[in-house]
């Protein structure tokens, strides 16, 4: 572990030469290599145990840096570019040559964004390269949102984790299509949908299907801790069957005798509420319960994509195929 403000020189040299690196983003950590690097990228999918279906995001240092790698993209996405980037905004495009397939899983068409943290960009842009970067957590588990929990989840697997501190929204960034002009949203995420929408117009919220994916994080289970986890609504008391349980809270403590509880934001706020997310599902997680009960947030807003990775983390696993 290296500290942020002191490590990126030799961090950037580590992707350079095929390296792995952990690496503090706005949304979650990510684990990076060189993107255009193929042995590089192979590496992230080992560590990660993450299935080769399962495309990577590529992170680049500045806007500009898009349409140098890729060319012309159309206005559509251009425009949600030029106007949440840096942030927590994926956009889908056409795989340039540069890039090889295994970073897109095969897919003709790549995810793209620019991180808004100074590390990241700092990184991305000393490394001089595009840098591949999934979530840097092990396939199906929690994100993080802190540096310890990279190195409690993938430890020796990576070469150097970058420690920025606690990440600032909490979840994943927003990956949207727009390539057909109006914006389908594939995954819900940090940037919330109304943002989009006061750009872009109506957009179209394609709820992830399990079987074979589009963005393969919307596997219906996916985001999951260790301990077996069911959604609640606020009410109802831990069931008295000798089960130690905890309680994942919106904003109010919860009435009756749970083993362990953690609340979102005791102000009510989303944003708090979405930046804790990982962090207290990783807290309940260590605390050995039997059980996590999880009471849903409002759905609007940034609401809408914690609901999402709550109930994702609900669904049960089952394998594709
Ligand atoms: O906030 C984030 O997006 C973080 C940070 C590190 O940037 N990254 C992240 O990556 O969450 P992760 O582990 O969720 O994996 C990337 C997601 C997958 O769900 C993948 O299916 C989707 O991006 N994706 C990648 N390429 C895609 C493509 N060409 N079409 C559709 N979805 C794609
Ligand atoms: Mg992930």
């Amino acid at each position: 572990m290296l500290p942020a403000d002191s490590g990126i020189a030799e961090a950037a040299s580590v992707l350079r030469t095929g390296g792995l690196v952990a690496f503090p983003t706005e949304t979650v950590y990510g684990l990076g290599a060189n993107a255009l690097d193929a042995r590089a990228a192979a590496r992230i999918f080992e560590a990660k145990a993450r299935p080769s279906f399962d495309p990577l995001i590529t992170h680049l240092a500045d806007a500009a840096e898009l349409e140098k790698l890729v060319g012309a993209v159309p206005a559509a996405v251009a425009a949600l570019a030029e106007r949440f980037w840096p942030g927590p905004l994926t956009l889908i495009v056409d795989r340039p040559a540069a890039i090889p397939p295994i970073v897109t899983s095969g897919l003709a068409t790549m995810a793209v964004r620019v991180p808004d943290n100074a590390y990241a960009l700092a990184l991305v842009g000393e490394a001089g390269v595009p840098v591949a970067a999934p979530s840097a957590n092990r396939f199906g588990q929690l994100s993080p949102t802190r540096a310890e929990h990279v190195v409690r989840g993938l430890g020796g697997a990576v070469d150097v984790v970058l420690d920025g501190g606690p990440t600032r929204c909490g979840i994943e960034s927003t990956i949207v299509d727009a390539r057909g002009g109006r914006p389908v949203v594939l995954r819900l995420g940090a940037l919330p949908v109304e943002a989009l929408e006061e750009v872009a117009g109506p957009v179209t919220v394609r709820p992830g299907s399990s079987g074979q994916p589009v963005a393969p994080g919307t596997l219906a289970a996916h985001y999951a801790p260790r301990t077996p986890l069911r959604l609640a609504s606020g009410g109802e008391p831990p069931a008295a069957d000798g089960v130690r349980r905890g309680f994942l809270a919106f904003r109010d403590r919860p009435a009756g005798d749970w083993a362990a509880v953690e609340v979102l934001s005791a102000a009510g706020d989303l944003t708090e509420a979405a930046a804790r997310l990982f962090d207290a599902l990783h807290e309940l997680d260590a605390t050995g319960v039997g059980e996590i009960l999880v009471e849903p947030v409002p759905e609007v807003g940034v609401g809408r994509a914690v609901n999402d990775r709550l109930r994702r983390a609900a669904a049960t696993w089952h394998p594709a195929g």
